[in-house]
């Protein structure tokens, strides 16, 4: 048989329509173990019919539940205020690594977090070949016509103090012939408000056309507006929070026993500013910080690939990519802030949907959505603040082996004893696999 036979033969056609236990065979038919997966794929379900009716349906062709696990970071002093946060992860280090840098802050005046903005956006993207000066003078009266349209579907948001900003024409035409947009502004208050802002979003671009199609006087060129494309954007520059942290530098010397407060800091300073002049550096320690982002975007119900499709965009806005953070030292203060557009929501999604996204909010005193900003900015500027300190004293290693310790042993099946031995005689080695196979062979053989 031809290699594209046999591929063709291989596709699935229907999937989606056939029953979960039609969907498993399947599967079973490619890995031929269809016992041992379906008894894999069960166990990791949930015994309450009801809520796992629920996770099946968040999604297409569900077969299980993936496991990761929902941690919790406590004694996060933000603004005063004591937070306890959700946080999942299947990164050993990460509720490590924020924990310990909470605690250190708690101590030094906590975070200090404000929303500076919470504007998002939409276009609709569209050609229209008449002239630039008809569609400006055209502009009032359409505009007049988009507001109105969209009247109904932003009643809610309107009465939740959100609803649309602005509506705003772009010239693109010079980058490609004829092309527009409608870039219009939203305040979506408390929801996160992907499907307000796209169902905006069609609502004008079909209120566009009719405009165009019906308004007395224009020519036939005129006459036509061929939508492209209607969709929000996960770039929000104008979402934007910013936290610090900021002591004197002897409040420092607890950091590590090398190293006074003040050369501590001013090592950290250097790294920091690395971070900003080198792109290779600067990806690892942005990605420090959403390691905390993401847990907490996970454990509330956020979309955590648009939060950092938008941070990673906004480290670039200089034309060059950098770190999302700035460090100082100013009259004998040492201050380290971040900065970065978050869109977060605290209703609707799956906030209110996934038992333990709402158990996340409920954690955190059920926030709105700027205050979770605030809370998730923090947890982002403690990881990285952690991931930064091991970096300029001890290296990185020894605290991220020591929390992988326990995945190594479980991944060399080790018993609850082996492991406990284990952990007493890593207590102050290095670890690494082979050090840590070489130990549990070593007892088992000392057994036998
Ligand atoms: C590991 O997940 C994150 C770090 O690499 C971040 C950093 O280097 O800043 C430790």
């Amino acid at each position: 048989m031809k290699v594209l036979d046999m591929k063709r033969k291989a596709i699935i056609s229907g999937f989606s329509k056939l029953s979960r236990e039609e969907k498993l065979e399947k599967m079973a038919e490619l890995t031929g173990s269809a016992e041992r997966i379906k008894s894999q794929l069960d166990s990791f379900r949930l015994k309450n019919k009801e809520q796992q009716d629920l996770l099946d349906e968040i999604s297409e062709n569900t077969l299980s539940n993936f496991y990761l696990p929902f941690g919790v970071t406590p004694n996060f002093l933000i603004n005063d205020k004591l937070y306890h946060i959700p946080m999942v992860t299947e990164e050993s280090s990460v509720i490590a690594a924020a924990s310990r840098s909470a605690k250190f802050w708690a101590d030094h005046g906590g975070f200090h977090a404000r929303v500076i903005s919470v504007i998002k956006s939409g276009q609709v993207h569209f050609l229209w070949k008449g002239k630039k000066s008809r569609l400006l003078d055209l502009l009032p009266e359409l505009k007049f016509e988009l507001y109105r349209s969209t009247k109904e579907l932003t009643r809610n948001m309107r009465q939740r103090g959100g609803g649309i900003q602005a509506i705003k024409l772009v010239d693109l035409s010079d980058e490609m012939d004829n092309y527009y947009q409608l870039h219009v502004t939203f305040d979506t208050a408390d929801s996160m408000g992907a499907n307000f802002i796209n169902s905006c979003l069609e609502q004008m671009a079909q209120t566009m056309q009719k405009f165009f199609k019906y308004f007395e006087g224009l020519s036939e060129s005129e006459r036509s507006c061929e939508i492209i494309m209607s969709i929000l954007s996960n770039y929000t520059p104008d979402c934007i929070v910013e936290c610090s942290v900021e002591c004197n530098l002897e409040e420092l010397d607890s950091i590590h026993p090398g190293l006074s407060g003040k050369e501590f800091a001013q090592k950290f300073l250097k790294a920091a500013k690395i971070a900003e002049l080198d792109v290779y550096r600067a990806t690892t320690h942005n990605k420090g910080i959403f390691n905390g982002i993401d847990a907490v975007a996970l454990a509330t119900g956020n979309d955590f690939r648009a939060i950092e499709a938008n941070g990673h965009v906004w480290a670039s806005k200089s034309g060059k990519y950098k770190s999302l953070t700035q460090a100082s030292i100013s009259y004998n203060r040492f201050r380290y802030q971040l900065t970065i557009p978050l869109s977060l929501g605290t209703v609707g999604g799956l906030t209110s949907l996934h038992p333990l996204a709402k158990f996340g909010l409920e954690l955190l005193g059920k926030p709105s959505a700027k205050e979770l900003m605030m809370i998730t900015a923090a947890a982002g500027l403690s990881n990285n603040f952690g991931a930064l300190r091991s970096l300029v004293t001890t290296g990185i290693q020894q605290g991220h082996m020591k929390m992988h310790l326990s995945n190594l042993l479980n991944a060399l099946k080790a018993d609850y004893e082996e492991k406990k031995q284990a952990l007493e005689y890593f207590a102050h080695k290095t670890v690494s696999y082979s050090e840590v196979e070489a130990f549990i062979k070593s007892i088992r053989t000392k057994l036998q």
